[in-house]
C-alpha cells in the first residue's frame, strides 16, 4: 500500500460516529439505545457483564454446534503466537455461560440475570443490516426453570422496544420441546423428508437425515414450496413440554403481549429447548430478525456445569439504529415553516402557539431573520415540507398561501386562523389538496 493511500475499514466493519454519513451509524442514536437498555434491564434486576471478545474456539464448537451455519462457515478463528485455536466470539450466551461456570455461581448464587453489549463476530456476506462486526444487546437468566421466567423476559424485551417506541415489531414463537420431544420430531421429520427428497439434490440427502431440524430451517427447505406442509414440532411435544408451552402462551396473553405461533422457527443455533422466539419487523427487508432468544436448559451442564435452567435474548443493535434512523428522519422533518418577515416574528410564534393547541403539526418558526428568499431555502434544506409567509399583508388581509416545497407551484390559500391552517396543513402533508381554500 503506497504511504498516501487511505487505510479503510474491513468490509461489514463500521465507525459508530457523530454525524455519521449514514444515520443508522450516527453515535447519538446508539447511545439512545444503549440508554434504554440500560434503564430497562437494570429495572429487572439485570447486572451488566462485559466478557472477553475473544475464547478458546471449543466454546463455541461446543456450545452453539459445530453443525450450525454460525460455527461451520462463519467464525473468525486464528492461532494465537501460542499455538492456541482462538476465535472472535459470534454471539454472547457461550461465553456468558463460560463464565457462569467458570465463577461457579450455581454454588452461592444461582439465580443471576445478566446483560451485555458489545461486538460479535461473523464472516457473512454484508448487506443491509447484515454486518461482519455487528452489536448486540442481551440478556441471560440463569438459574429459574419457571414459565413465569419465560414469560418475565418477553415482559423485559416488550418494555425495551416501547421505551424505543418501536411498536410494530412482530413476535414469533415456537416450542422445540425436551429432548424427548425434539427426538420424537426429528423422526418425524425424517419421515416426511424421505418422501420429498427427490425434490432436492443428492448432496443435501443427507444433511436432512443427519440434522433434519438444521435443514428445516434452511434456506433451500423454506424457498421449496415443501415448507407448509412440513409436520407441526407442536405435535411431536411430550405432555408436559405442552402443558409448559400453553403456560406461556396464556402468561403472554395475560400480560397482554401479542405473539403469533410459528411453527418452523427453530432458530439457528443448537442449545435451545422449549420455548424460542424472534421479534422481526417488516421495514428491513431481509433482514428483518431484530432479537431472538430461548431457553437453553442443558447449556450449562454441557459446559461443565450442574444441571441449571437458563434463558436468554439478544438484539442486534444495527437492526434497531436502522428502524430508530428512519424514525428519526420523519421526527426531524419540520411539516410546517412559517417565516415571518421583518418584524412579524412575535406574530408568528403566537400564530404557531395556536396551531399546536389545534393539532399535532411540527411547525418551525424561521428566527434566522434571513430575507424571505433565503428563508424559503433554508425551508427547503432543513426538509419542512410547507411553509407560509407571515408579514404586513397578510396581517392586513387576514390570508396567507401554504406552499408545498415538495412540488412546485402546489399552494393553497388559507386565512390566518389556527384551525383552518391546520386542517389545510394536514391535507396537504396528507397529499389531499382541496380544491380552493376555505
Ligand atoms: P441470534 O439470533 O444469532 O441469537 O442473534 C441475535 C440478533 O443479532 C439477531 O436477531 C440480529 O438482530 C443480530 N444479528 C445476528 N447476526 C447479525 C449480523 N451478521 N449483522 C447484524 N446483526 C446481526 C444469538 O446470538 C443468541 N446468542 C441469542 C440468545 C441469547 N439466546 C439466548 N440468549
Amino acid at each position: 500500500m503506497a504511504k498516501s493511500e487511505i487505510v479503510r475499514a474491513i468490509k461489514g466493519m463500521n465507525d459508530i460516529v457523530p454525524f455519521a454519513p449514514e444515520n443508522f451509524l450516527d453515535s447519538k442514536i446508539w447511545q439512545k439505545i444503549v440508554h434504554a437498555a440500560e434503564e430497562t434491564f437494570e429495572a429487572y434486576g439485570y447486572r451488566f457483564v462485559r466478557l472477553p471478545v475473544v475464547e478458546d474456539t471449543q466454546l463455541f464448537i461446543r456450545g452453539v454446534g459445530s453443525e450450525t451455519d454460525i460455527v461451520s462457515k462463519e467464525m473468525y478463528s486464528f492461532e494465537d503466537r501460542g499455538g492456541r485455536r482462538l476465535t472472535l466470539r459470534p454471539e454472547g450466551t457461550a461465553g456468558a455461560v463460560r463464565a457462569y461456570v467458570e465463577h461457579s455461581y450455581f454454588h452461592h448464587q444461582p439465580v443471576q440475570r445478566w446483560w451485555y453489549l458489545g461486538p460479535m463476530f461473523r464472516a457473512e456476506r454484508p448487506q443491509k443490516g447484515r454486518y461482519r462486526q455487528f452489536y448486540q444487546i442481551g440478556v441471560e437468566f440463569f438459574g429459574v426453570d419457571s414459565v413465569a421466567s419465560d414469560v418475565e423476559i418477553l415482559c423485559t424485551l416488550n418494555r425495551f422496544f416501547q421505551a424505543l417506541k418501536l411498536d410494530t415489531l412482530t413476535l414469533r414463537i415456537n416450542s422445540l420441546g425436551d429432548e424427548k420431544s425434539r427426538q420424537n420430531y426429528e423422526a418425524t421429520l425424517c419421515v416426511f423428508f424421505d418422501k420429498i427428497k427427490k425434490d432436492f439434490p443428492d448432496d443435501l440427502h443427507d444433511r436432512m437425515k443427519n440434522n433434519p431440524l438444521r435443514f428445516l430451517d434452511s434456506k433451500v427447505f423454506r424457498q421449496s414450496g415443501h415448507a407448509d406442509s412440513a409436520p407441526d414440532m407442536i405435535d411431536s411435544l411430550s405432555e408436559d413440554a405442552r402443558t409448559r408451552f400453553d403456560g406461556v402462551l396464556s402468561g403472554l396473553n395475560r400480560v397482554g403481549i401479542p405473539f403469533k405461533r410459528d411453527p418452523t422457527l427453530v432458530r439457528g443455533l443448537d442449545y435451545y429447548s422449549h420455548t424460542v422466539f424472534e421479534f422481526s419487523t417488516q421495514d428491513l427487508g431481509a433482514q428483518d430478525a431484530i432479537g431472538g432468544g430461548g431457553r437453553y436448559d442443558q447449556l450449562v451442564s454441557e459446559l461443565g456445569g450442574p444441571a441449571t435452567p437458563a434463558i436468554g435474548f439478544a438484539a442486534g443493535i444495527e437492526r434497531l439504529a436502522l428502524l430508530l434512523a428512519a424514525q428519526e428522519e420523519q421526527d426531524k422533518a419540520f411539516e410546517l415553516c412559517i417565516l415571518p418577515m421583518e418584524g412579524y416574528a412575535q406574530e408568528a410564534i403566537i400564530l404557531a402557539e395556536s396551531i399546536r393547541d389545534v393539532g399535532d403539526i411540527k411547525i418551525e418558526v424561521d428566527l434566522t431573520g434571513l430575507r424571505l428568499k433565503a428563508m424559503f431555502k433554508r425551508a427547503d434544506k432543513i426538509g419542512a415540507r410547507l411553509a407560509m409567509v407571515v408579514g404586513e399583508d397578510e396581517i392586513a388581509h387576514k390570508r396567507s398561501t401554504i406552499r408545498d416545497l415538495s412540488q412546485r407551484d402546489a399552494e393553497q390559500e388559507v386565512a390566518l386562523d389556527a384551525r383552518l391552517i391546520h386542517d389545510v396543513a394536514r391535507d396537504m402533508l396528507d397529499g389531499r389538496m382541496g380544491s380552493d381554500e376555505s
